[in-house]
């Protein structure tokens, strides 16, 4: 398994997101949520633009905002929920081990 170590569970509190580097399978970095108390991962670069889903706004109903133009996207699936986005988000697996956090590359 490909994991990438992202912090340890009680660093990223909820509602909150943090970006993490990455550098595997051509993704520069990630972004991982806590909504309402469970971990999500996504490749950090809205499928739209240039944009940045770590700065996004997290939503009651499972989604992100992006940040510049407002598309929001599943965060377990990815998928994108309204315009201007149609591509979805890769999204991975969030483990947790030993109270830390990491996303399995190969999920
Ligand atoms: S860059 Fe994310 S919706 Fe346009």
């Amino acid at each position: 398994m490909n994991k990438i170590f992202v912090c340890n569970i009680d660093e990223l509190e909820e509602g909150e997101a943090l970006k993490v580097d990455c550098g595997v399978n051509g993704i520069d970095a990630l972004a991982v949520f806590n909504s309402q108390g469970n971990f999500f991962a996504m490749n950090d670069r809205c499928s739209h633009g240039n944009a940045s889903m770590s700065e996004g706004y997290l939503e009651d109903d499972g989604t992100v905002e992006c940040p510049l133009h407002a598309a929001r996207f599943c965060l377990k699936s990815g998928k994108a929920m309204c315009m201007p986005a149609t591509d979805p988000i890769q999204t991975f697996p969030v483990v947790i081990e030993d109270d830390a956090l990491y996303v399995d590359m190969a999920g």
